[in-house]
Order: structure tokens, then sequence, then C-alpha cells
């Protein structure tokens, strides 16, 4: 009797202890399984733990000492004969429920997997939905006539070769400027009135003559656009270059002009120019062509051209152009037509469910589009002319606040932005809220010529879309953090630019159809 309460007693003793010294152990090893793969097994070592202390008690009633040797020396087979028994004796360890916060656990990959199936389940079962209602509407053949209305008249291809104009305006000026045959002051004039001839006249051609199409303005006048800020940004850096070159810097090297590049691609060999030897046509030319809005002497080279990587991006950018062509064929075409009605006739719950049905398209199609853009073509582009600075965006699906979001989605753009408009709006004295304010306005301002002038009508829903990012960005800065803050940004993407859509769609067939039916 007293040997077995000699030998209970303790293992009483040494089970309490287990299992509350288990209990911490057992929160350790739920945090083990988080940075372990999803799926390894829950705590059960704690079983494993607890039983080796115990094995301890039952061999001689002194749990520390010698016992520990005596345990030492216990057959392989016999320790784990003791093992199995505790462990059937006592399966419990103070732990939490994996769902508690309390648990620590964050490992949830097998939730993200599931999401993903239904979400293609449930695309599937609308993808079939929609070929039976509507057969297949893809039409290769159609995407030309969205360029063309005339095949004899190719006014946007016109209009976009014409565009060299202002770039070598843009070149001639610069060298004038180099060698001092005009002022500075002229010198800004003529840019000036270079710079809003680029946007004026593209738009004057696509209002004025009736073969070009909507798609065919748009692009044509995406690359106005797109020659615009560069050129402005071209020479705001060769007049920074001058002003350097005043302030007795008369040994303009490479570094100065582009200070410790990072060669991401290797090292480059390419031979570095100082102003004003840039001003030349193959430089100009070269900085029309790479992916960024802002001109630099001396961009990051890469070493070579890689050409698995380049096949792979081309390989991307023509299945992933196929793939947004058919989507906006089979997808977004029949419900918007289908949307018309409900707006006609004010239907408010109709309207809302037509807008919610076209979210998922739209955002699926704004996806694809990320990728193919900014990714696939971006970098093929770079590639090819062994273009350094790949960082065309940064990680905006992470955005917690909308100002985060339009500072890492479009990178080149946001780089002008700061370089060009805001970082000089500052140091001008201006405060931050009315720069910001000023780039949304310009932001603004662009996306309603880009929309406005090819479908030859103005609503400004692009404007004040781009506009209401700035009580946006206040209400989900002021109220909304963590994971709320980055589903409002991911609401105001997925339902605000089908409302911008509609707007325009609706619009449209008003004027030129006078009925949405
Ligand atoms: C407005 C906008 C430029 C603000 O960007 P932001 O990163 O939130 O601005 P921040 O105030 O955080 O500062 C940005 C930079 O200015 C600098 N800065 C801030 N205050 C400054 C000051 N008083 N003086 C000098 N520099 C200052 C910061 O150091 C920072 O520099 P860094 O980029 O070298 O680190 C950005 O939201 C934007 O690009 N918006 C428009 C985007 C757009 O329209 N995109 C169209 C895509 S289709």
């Amino acid at each position: 009797m007293s040997d077995r309460a000699e030998t209970r007693g303790p293992v009483t003793r040494r089970s309490r202890t287990a299992v509350s010294g288990g209990g911490a152990a057992s929160v350790k090893q739920v945090h083990g399984s988080k940075s372990n793969d999803a799926g390894d097994k829950p705590p059960q070592h704690n079983g494993r733990a607890r039983t080796e202390n115990d094995v301890q008690s039952p061999r001689n009633g002194k749990v520390d000492g010698d016992g520990g040797q005596q345990l030492a020396n216990l057959s392989k087979k016999q320790r784990s004969a003791v093992e199995d028994i505790n462990e059937k004796l006592s399966c419990h360890v103070l732990q939490e429920s994996l769902l508690s916060s309390a648990s620590g656990y964050s490992n949830y990959r097998g939730i993200l997997n599931w999401c993903v199936v239904m979400l293609v389940l449930s695309n599937a079962r609308l993808f079939l939905e929609n070929i039976i209602k509507y057969g297949i509407l893809v039409d290769p053949i159609q995407v030309v006539s969205l360029f063309l209305k005339d095949p004899y008249s190719w006014p946007a291809a016109c209009l976009i070769i014409a565009s060299n104009v202002f770039v070598l305006a843009a070149l001639y000026l610069e060298r004038r400027l180099a060698v001092g045959t005009i002022s500075e002051l002229s010198g800004r004039i003529l840019h000036f009135v270079n710079l809003t001839s680029m946007l004026v006249f593209p738009a004057a051609v696509i209002l004025c003559v009736p073969t070009v199409t909507p798609v065919g303005g748009v692009v044509s006048l995406g690359v106005y656009t797109v020659f615009f800020l560069k050129l402005y940004s071209y020479k705001d850096t060769n007049r920074w270059c001058r002003e350097i070159r005043q302030a007795k810097a008369k040994k303009l090297t490479r570094s100065y002009s582009c200070p410790s590049v990072a060669q991401s691609n290797g090292s480059a060999v390419h031979t570095n120019v100082s102003y004003p030897g840039n001003l030349t046509h193959r430089d100009m030319y070269y900085f029309l062509c790479v992916p960024t809005l802002c001109y630099q002497l001396n961009f990051p080279r890469s070493s070579r051209i890689r050409k698995r990587f380049l096949m792979r991006r081309l390989f991307e950018m023509l299945f992933l152009m196929q793939l947004l062509v058919g989507l906006i064929q089979q997808w977004m075409v029949p419900t918007i037509q289908n949307s018309m009605k409900p707006f006609q006739e004010m239907d408010f719950s109709r309207m809302v469910e037509r807008l919610l049905k076209l979210a998922v398209p739209n955002h699926l199609i704004w996806l694809i589009f990320f990728y193919w853009f900014f990714h696939s073509s971006m970098n093929f582009l770079a590639e090819l002319l062994q273009f350094g600075d790949r960082e065309f965006y940064k990680d905006w699906w992470n955005s917690e606040t909308v100002t985060y979001f339009w500072a890492n989605w479009n990178i080149p753009v946001h780089k002008w932005c700061l370089r060009h408009f805001y970082k000089p709006m500052l140091s001008k004295g201006f405060n931050k809220f009315q720069a910001q304010i000023a780039v949304f306005l310009v932001s603004a301002f662009f996306h309603e010529y880009l929309v406005s002038v090819p479908l030859k009508m103005f609503r400004l829903w692009a404007f004040m879309g781009m506009m209401a990012q700035v009580p946006l960005a206040w209400f989900v800065g002021r109220f909304l953090t963590g994971n709320y803050g980055n589903a409002a940004v991911w609401l105001s993407l997925i339902i605000g630019q089908p409302v911008a859509v509609l707007m325009y769609v609706h619009d449209y067939y008003i004027i030129h159809y006078g009925t949405t039916t």
C-alpha cells in the first residue's frame, strides 16, 4: 500500500505538473504549426514531452536524482510501452482552439485554396449560363472594326505617326537651349506651346474626323498622353542638368545624373553620357520606347536579353490579349446591354442587381489587364530594350489605405507625379494636402480626357470618379484599419469601376441611338 501510495502520489503530482506545463508547450506547438506547412499535425507532441517526464515517477518515488539515469537505462521497448500507457491515461493538454485568436494560429492556406475552388466553381456556372443564354459571341474579326471604320483610312495610325513632330520639336528645342541660342524663358514658353499642342491637336483631330473610332481614339490619345508626360519629364531633367552645369559643375559625369544605379540584371557595359551629349535622336527614341515616364540621362541597363524570359512574356501578352477580348465580347457586352433598360426606367433595385452582375466580369477583366499591361507587356518591352528598372507595380493588393493603392499600383505614373508635380509643389511651399489635391486633379483631367474625347461626349464621370478618391482616402484612412481598410479598397475597385462604365455606356447609347433598348 505504501508502495502504491508512494508511487501514485508523485504520479498524480507529476501529472498535474505535466498538464500545466503541457499547456505552455501546447501553445508553443500551435505557433510551431503555423510556421510549418498547412496540414501539419496539431500539437500531438505535447503528450510525448510530458510522457518522458512522467516516466520518471513510477520508477522510484523521487522524481529527480538518479531516477533520470535509470530511465535512460530502460530499454527502448519498455520506454515505448510506458509512453503508450501514459498517453492512454492522459490525453488532454491545456490548449486553445485553432480558430481562437489566442491560439496564435494563422496558417489559412487551405481556406485560401477553398476560396479559389469556390470561385472557379461559381464562375464555371456563370460561364455555362452565359454560353447557354447567348451562344458564342467571341468574334476576332469584329475587333478589327473597333479600330477601323474604313479599311482605306487609318486616321488613328496617322495621328500616332504625326506625334513625331512634337517629339522632334522638343529635341531641337533642347539642343538650342543647351548651346544657349535661346533663353531659358523662351525655351519654357516654346515647351509650353509644344506640350499644349500635344494635347489639343489629337483631341481636335478625333473630334473632327468622323472615321476615328472610339477604340482608335483611345489608343492614339493614350500614346499622345504618354509622350506628353515623357516630354514633360525630358524638359525638366534637361533643365536640371543645365542648372547643375551653370552651378559650376563643369564635369557632368553619368554617375552624377544617375547616381549609384543598381544593375538589377547584371553589370551593364553601356557607355555613359553626360549633358548635353544625351540630346540625340537615338537617346530620345530610346526614352520614348522604354516603359517609364521619367527621363534620366543614363538608365540602369541589363547586361543581356534573356530569351526564355522574353518568350514567356510574349506568350503571356498574346494569350491574355485574346482572353481579354473574348471576355469582353462574351461576358461584358451582353451584361452591359441588359443593364440599359433598368437604367432608362430608373428601376433602382434592378439597377443595383445589374451593377453587381457587371462587377464580376469587369473586375476580372481589370485584373487580367493589370497583369497583361504591368507585368507581361512592360517586362517584355524592358527586356527587349535591356531596360533595368522593372519596378512597374508594388504590392497594391495589400493596400489598407486608398493612398497606398494609388502610390503602388501604377509605379510609372506615380513616379512621374512625385518627381515632376508633387515634390516641386511641396518645395514651392504648398502643404501635402494641397499637393495631393493638385495631383489628383491632374490625374482626373487625364482620365476624363482619355474617355470623353474618344467617345465624343463630356460627362465628367471619370473626373468625378478620380476626385472622389480624395474623400474616400480620408474616410478609409480615418475610420478603417487593417483588413477593414483592405476590404474597403477592394470594394471601391470592384464596385466603383462598373458604376463609371455603366454611366458612360448608358449615355453613349442615349446620344448615339436615342434609346437604350
Ligand atoms: C499624390 C501622390 C503622389 C502621393 O504619394 P504618397 O507616396 O502618398 O506621398 P507622400 O506624402 O507619402 O510622400 C511621397 C514622397 O514625397 C516626400 N515628401 C513628403 N513630404 C515632403 C516635403 N514636405 N518635402 C519634400 N519631400 C516630401 C516623401 O519623403 C516621399 O519621398 P520618397 O518617395 O522618395 O520616399 C500619390 O497618391 C499619387 O501618385 N497619386 C496619383 C496616382 C494616379 O493618379 N495614378 C493614376 C494611375 S492610372
